[in-house]
């Protein structure tokens, strides 16, 4: 079933906890080992760790981790810059790294909330995904993952600025699927409803039990039940694109559930 992904080159930014992991892990299993992974993320340490672990199981597997901080811009330019080479042999760009800070009602919100989910979120994915397309149009060839989620579809009181985030990164790969329509390259949007990770203890400055309310609501998602949903997603035939996918617990059909969270 994932023949297709072998040999296959991925970058997958927000590699070190979560989501992020978990994708990084589930395509060197799916594939023995027989990828090359590329993996982005602020803690190097955390990376290093995924790596060990992976090449712990599938010595073959073929790694790379780099710190960065997606929330800069200039680096994000200057990565661009110092990896062509890479980008040129990209097959797959996950772009998975994200948070949400605070629950803070708009006139409350501190500005560098505003500008770090923004930053991060958005710019960093943008910027990232220009480097990136510009070698995938060259080619004729690639997948876009773009990380959005539920609250980018029905957002809710607290979390205005993570929510057009992710409403704005919709928009972002529709108008990218439409600009390259008559290519092969594919705008995947993976929508995550919740999913146990990091997420909700960085939100609450790493305040645990707010953090494990959040995931005693109902049976949130594993990370690796949305890392599979990547992983299928992109292991199609060519024919077929992946245009959105929503992955909701089972007992979640909205945010709504979100004012528990506050
Ligand atoms: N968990 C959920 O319920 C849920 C639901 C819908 C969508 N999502 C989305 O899923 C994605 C992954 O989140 P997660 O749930 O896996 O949370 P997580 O465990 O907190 O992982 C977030 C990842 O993003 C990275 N990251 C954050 N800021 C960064 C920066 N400035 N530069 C580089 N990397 C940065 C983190 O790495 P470092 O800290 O090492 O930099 C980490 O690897 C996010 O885009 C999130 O919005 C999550």
């Amino acid at each position: 079933m994932f023949e297709s992904l072998k040999g296959k080159t991925v970058l997958i930014t927000g590699a070190s906890s979560g989501i992020g992991e978990a994708t990084a892990k589930t395509y060197a299993e799916v594939t023995n080992g027989e990828i090359s992974l590329i993996l982005l993320a602020r803690r190097f340490d955390k990376l290093k760790e995924v790596q060990k672990y992976i090449k712990t199981k599938l010595p073959n597997t073929k790694i790379v981790v780099q710190s960065i901080d997606l929330s800069q811009t200039d680096l994000i330019l200057q990565w661009g810059d110092s990896n062509q080479e890479l980008i040129n042999k990209l097959d797959i760009l996950v772009n998975n790294a994200g948070f949400a800070h605070g629950l803070k009602n708009i006139g409350d919100i501190p500005h560098s909330d505003v500008t770090n989910m923004i930053n991060t979120n958005l710019t960093g994915l943008i910027t990232l995904t220009q480097i990136v397309v510009k070698s995938f149009k060259f080619r004729n060839t690639g997948d876009v993952v773009n990380i959005s989620s539920i609250s980018g579809k029905d957002p809710y009181i607290g979390g205005a600025i993570y929510c057009l985030t992710k409403t704005a990164i919709s928009t972002f790969s529709d108008v990218l699927r439409k600009e390259f329509k008559d290519t092969n390259v594919r705008i995947i949007e993976i929508l995550p409803g919740l999913v146990q990770t990091e997420f909700a203890s960085v939100r609450h400055d790493g305040d645990s039990l707010k953090a494990e309310k959040v995931y005693q609501i109902y049976e949130p998602l594993s990370s690796k039940d949305i890392a599979e949903g990547i992983i299928w997603s992109t292991s199609r035939p060519p024919n077929v694109q992946v245009a959105e996918l929503m992955l909701l617990p089972t007992h979640q059909a909205s945010m709504r559930d979100a004012d528990m969270q506050r």
